[in-house]
Order: C-alpha cells, then sequence, then structure tokens
C-alpha cells in the first residue's frame, strides 16, 4: 500500500541487493521513484533490481542495479542499507559523492550473537557517529531501523509500524518522512540525530519480542498523535 509520490526522485539504496534495503526498494519503485540498487557487484545489483521489477505493479518508477559508488552519484537520496559490520567503512567510501545530499541510515548497531540484546556503541547512536565521521556537508537522516524486511515485501499490505525519523537536518528530516509516506509507512519527526540510539536499541526489543511471541515482525507505533 504505497501512494503515488507526488515528488519523483532518483534514490539509490547501498546494499539493496539485501532484505531491508530490497524492500526499500521495492515500494519507493511502486510509489514511483527511480531507484538503483547499490551493490559491491554490479552484476548482483542488477540481478536484484531484475527480481524485484518482476513484484512491481503497471505504472511504477525505474529500478535498476549498478555498483554502489555509481548509484550514490546519481541518486539525489542515497540509503544505506548494510549490517553494523560495513556501516562506516561503506558510508566512507561514498563520501566524495555525497556532498549536500541526504543519507538515510537504516543501520541497527546489531552485534552477533546477542542481537535480541541492546548493544549500542560507545557513545550512543551508530548513524550519529557515521554523520560525526563524514561531516556537516552530508545530511545525514536516521529511519525505517524498526521496520522489518518481511513486512516491505508484501506490497499490498500496509504496515502497522511506525518510522521513527531523526536528523539535526529539519529539510532533510521532512523529506525523509514524505519518503517513509510514499512506502506506505507513517514516518514520524523523532528528534535530533542523538535520538536515534532510542530506534537503534528499540530493534533488539522488537527481535527479542519476535522471539518470545513467536511472531515475525513486531512493530511499533506511536499513541496521542490524533
Ligand atoms: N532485515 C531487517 O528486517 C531489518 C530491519 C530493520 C533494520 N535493518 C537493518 O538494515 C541493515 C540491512 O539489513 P539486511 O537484513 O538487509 O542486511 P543483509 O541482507 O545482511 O545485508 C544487506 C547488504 O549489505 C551488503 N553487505 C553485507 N556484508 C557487507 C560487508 N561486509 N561489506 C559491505 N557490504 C556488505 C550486501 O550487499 P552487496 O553484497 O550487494 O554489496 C548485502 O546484500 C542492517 O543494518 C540491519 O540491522 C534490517
Amino acid at each position: 500500500m504505497t501512494r503515488k509520490t507526488s515528488n519523483p526522485a532518483t534514490l539509490a539504496v547501498i546494499g539493496g541487493t539485501g532484505a531491508e534495503g530490497g524492500g526499500l526498494a521495492l515500494r519507493w519503485a511502486a510509489a514511483g521513484h527511480r531507484v538503483i540498487i547499490g551493490s559491491r557487484d554490479s552484476a548482483k545489483a542488477a540481478a536484484a533490481a531484475g527480481e524485484l521489477r518482476a513484484l512491481l505493479p503497471a505504472g511504477s518508477g525505474r529500478l535498476e542495479g549498478a555498483a554502489s559508488g555509481a548509484a550514490a552519484k546519481e541518486a539525489a537520496v542515497v540509503v544505506l542499507t548494510v549490517p553494523f559490520a560495513a556501516q562506516m567503512t561503506t558510508a566512507l567510501a561514498l563520501k566524495p559523492v555525497l556532498g549536500g545530499k541526504i543519507l538515510v541510515d537504516v543501520t541497527v548497531p546489531l552485534v552477533p550473537p546477542k542481537v535480541s540484546t541492546v548493544q549500542l556503541p560507545a557513545g550512543g547512536s551508530c548513524v550519529a557517529q557515521v554523520q560525526k565521521e563524514l561531516g556537516p556537508g552530508v545530511r545525514v537522516v536516521s529511519a525505517f531501523q524498526n521496520v522489518s524486511a518481511h513486512k516491505l515485501k508484501k506490497l499490498e499490505q500496509a504496515i502497522a509500524c511506525d518510522v521513527l525519523v531523526c536528523a539535526d537536518d529539519k529539510e532533510a528530516r521532512e523529506r525523509v518522512i514524505e519518503l517513509a509516506a510514499d512506502a506506505g509507512l507513517r514516518g514520524i519527526n523523532a528528534g535530533p540525530l542523538a535520538n536515534s540510539a532510542a530506534a537503534e536499541a528499540l530493534t533488539s526489543l522488537l527481535i527479542w519480542i519476535n522471539r518470545a511471541y513467536k511472531v515475525p515482525d513486531a512493530g511499533i507505533a506511536i499513541t496521542g498523535l490524533g
């Protein structure tokens, strides 16, 4: 249940060959954006894009694959969906093509094997750490940490999970709330990037809850917003 976007853009989803990025890429393409899946291996990106294209309804946007650097260079908004262990090196490698752009970082600092226990890095948020390393020239936004990939791939279903959106750049935060809505999700203004620590921590709680209640995709909802 995506919505037709009123503000189509070129989006690069780095790590979109994986579960979470692939689900977001699918939803944004269905909403009418042009989406480029970025991978360390351009052939793998092309194959993943081909598989996702087969799931798209008529009238969707373009969905392509490319090497990560080329994808990020082409895009107005770059989305990072790689494991925590690869987050910083991947972000730093893309820095030369990220100037002035929004980088949506979906990373959760999971440290196997105890992924259902909160293990935030020293200093709190791993996304805030990326902003620190990339510097103010890149507009880092934290979002989507609490939405399971399982939900994203079911295009026809509404997703009962809010998206906490944190950034120090207010305009970038609003743009990502809009992108969440395009994907069929309610984005919530959750404040500055430092608050991303709460969203990152919540994911381990959700993994715990999934196991405890034997469900695939527990989520979160903010109440009281009318
Ligand atoms: N899965 C979920 O339900 C979910 C929900 C919320 C948040 N997240 C977060 O979203 C991120 C992606 O999750 P995921 O489940 O999609 O991960 P994943 O499938 O394990 O990995 C995604 C992609 O990251 C790239 N990658 C893997 N290892 C790498 C490495 N060592 N160096 C560079 N790139 C590497 C791979 O792309 P290429 O080989 O094509 O380069 C891979 O396809 C994680 O931080 C996760 O915590 C996931």
